[in-house]
């Protein structure tokens, strides 16, 4: 059976964006693969190296992982952290990554320019650490949004390059996956680049109804067109790319006939969209409230997942020692 693997980092509550990208993804595999979700801590240490309150937000996460749909039976869902051999394995990756391309990643120049004053060694070698959490488990496919592929591609690198060193046939090449479509990037409200956590920009599952109305209402537009079929600005554009995914197919032609001919009054837009993104929140919004409050149920789940995810990734660490080369002496 095929390995599916994937992560979010524990950075602050999933949004539109991780549901659409990647999560609601997950839930559709977790039948038909071998599943591996799991929550990145240490990765959070990158932009966060001193959280206020780490378990809260690991917890969170775990919480909403859960009301989206994962099935901690079906699927290993675990937490990065309780799984200490993937930072061993990013160690042993870590001497096969060099400088200059781990210097060259876009998420790298990015985060440096967003984050001056922390441009740690965490940050450098990421996706020497996404590389170790996919090849731990032998992964296949990577259920993940168009921001990281990039990451990915360095992963089959690092894979493809340990297998060249130790001349093994070890590590599979992981590849993205979205259903035979092109990875997709949700766009956040403020009318440029992507839904993210930390842009101020996003609607997440957490948000109870009157939150998602008022952050689409206050959504960037323009002045409206004034020429018939005439291309549309980017905020407009980004709010049709969110309609396109979470409504009707009638509903999003009745709008882009409505640009078209000049006729549109975002404002219908807005609360029709509106509307449908709270039609595909609420349940999990209703399920968030309900697991959160049993903390009982969540360490069972940590639990599980921790021992599933240890069994594997343990197994594929001696594998690896074995292949660079050490021996134990006593
Ligand atoms: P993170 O936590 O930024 O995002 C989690 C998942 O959500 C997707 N995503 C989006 N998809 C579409 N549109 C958006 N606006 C959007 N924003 C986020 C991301 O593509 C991702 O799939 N490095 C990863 C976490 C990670 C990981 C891994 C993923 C660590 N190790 C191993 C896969 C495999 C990250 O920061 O995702």
């Amino acid at each position: 059976m095929e390995i599916v693997l994937s992560g979010i980092r524990s950075t602050g509550n999933l949004h539109l964006g991780n549901y659409l990208g990647a999560v609601q993804n997950f839930v559709k595999l977790q039948d038909d693969y071998k599943c591996y979700f799991f929550i990145a801590d240490y990765h959070s240490l990158t932009t966060h190296p001193t959280p206020e309150n780490l378990y809260k937000n690991v917890r969170q996460v775990l919480v909403e992982y859960l009301a989206a749909g994962i099935d901690p039976e079906k699927s290993t869902l675990y937490i990065q952290s309780d799984v200490p051999e993937v930072a061993e394995l990013y160690l042993l990756l870590n001497m096969n990554a060099y400088l200059g391309e781990l210097e060259r990643t876009t998420s790298f120049k990015e985060k440096a320019r967003k984050q001056p004053e922390n441009v740690n060694a965490g940050l450098l070698t990421y996706p020497v650490l996404m590389a170790a959490d996919i090849v731990i488990h032998h992964a296949d496919k990577v259920p993940v949004g168009k921001d990281q592929e990039q990451n990915l591609e360095m992963a089959r690198k690092f894979a493809r390059r340990f297998n060249t060193m130790y001349k093994v046939e070890y590590f599979k090449e992981p590849q993205p996956f979205n259903f035979g479509k092109e990875l997709i990037k949700i766009p956040g409200l403020d009318g440029t680049g992507k839904m993210g956590k930390s842009e101020g920009n996003g609607i997440f599952l957490a948000d109870d109804e009157n939150t998602i109305r008022k952050k689409i209402m206050r959504a960037v537009t323009d002045t409206g067109p004034t020429v018939p079929n005439s291309e549309m600005t980017e905020p407009v554009k980004n709010l049709f790319t969110i309609l396109e995914i979470v409504s009707e197919k009638d509903t999003v032609n009745y709008f882009k006939e409505q640009y078209q001919n000049c006729t549109i009054r975002y404002g219908d837009l807005k609360k029709q969209l509106a509307e449908d993104v709270i039609k595909l929140i609420k349940p999990i919004n209703e399920r968030i409230k309900d697991i959160d409050k049993n903390n009982e149920y969540l360490a069972k789940v940590a639990k599980l997942g921790a021992e599933k995810a240890r069994e594997s990734a343990s197994k594929t660490i001696k594998e690896v020692r074995e292949i660079i080369g050490f021996k134990k002496f006593y």
